[in-house]
């Protein structure tokens, strides 16, 4: 059966949008879907730097954890990726990732190679966190993430949002948010399972 590959991109562990990310998980686990969650912030991912060694090789020309996390990507058919709004945007650990996904861009749409070999649709899901109110705080991140998503040769499949939170494990107390991304975690299990 596929695996669903976690990424929890706040330095907060047992934070809201890692807690939502478990919940996720927690029915993924229940329906026997295998699943691998990894902390951005344990990993030692530093950013781009725009030598465009990627547009000749396969390759990134920095060697640091993300060349573990570039098999996983490429191997994987379901990323969820989880993320608070930093400055309307990500955590710079989280962003380190993103930005190195140049790699896949420039295989791409420069080198015109396939991303990943298994054939299978490819599905990205953004679990975001804002402790501000407004309608429009996602608008930016979302934007990235349809972004990076397409780099990944992904689908944006689904976005799981949640304002107005700001307390560390403050999500521990909406049932109704937990119960939804719970049922987020089953949609996603029906379909693996679904697949074989
Ligand atoms: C450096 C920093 C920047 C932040 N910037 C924003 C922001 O621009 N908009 C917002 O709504 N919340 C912002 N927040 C609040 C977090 O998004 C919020 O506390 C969230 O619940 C944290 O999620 P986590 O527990 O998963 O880390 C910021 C928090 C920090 C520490």
């Amino acid at each position: 059966m596929q695996k669903v590959l976690a990424l929890a991109g706040s330095p907060r562990k047992r934070g809201n949008s890692d807690l939502l990310l478990d919940e996720v998980l927690k029915a993924l686990t229940n329906q026997d879907v295998p699943t691998e969650k990894i902390y951005l912030c344990d990993l030692n991912i530093g950013g781009c730097i725009h030598c465009d060694y990627c547009y000749v090789h396969d390759k990134c020309s920095i060697n640091d954890d993300m060349s573990v996390l570039y098999g996983k990507l490429r191997e994987t058919n379901y990323l969820l990726f989880a993320s608070p709004l930093f400055f309307l945007s990500m955590p710079s650990q989280a962003k380190a990732v993103i930005d190195r996904c140049q790699l896949f861009w420039s295989m791409k749409y420069i080198q015109h190679k396939k991303v990943a070999e298994n054939t299978s649709p490819r599905r990205g899901i953004f679990i975001g966190v804002a402790g501000q109110k407004s309608r429009h705080l996602f608008d930016g991140i979302k934007a990235t993430m349809k972004y990076v998503f397409d780099a990944l040769d992904m689908e944006y499949y689904d976005n799981f949002l949640v304002n107005n939170t700001d307390s560390k494990g403050e999500v521990t107390q909406m049932a109704e948010v937990l119960r939804e991304a719970h049922e987020l975690g089953e949609k996603i299990a029906a379909e693996i399972k679904a697949q074989g």
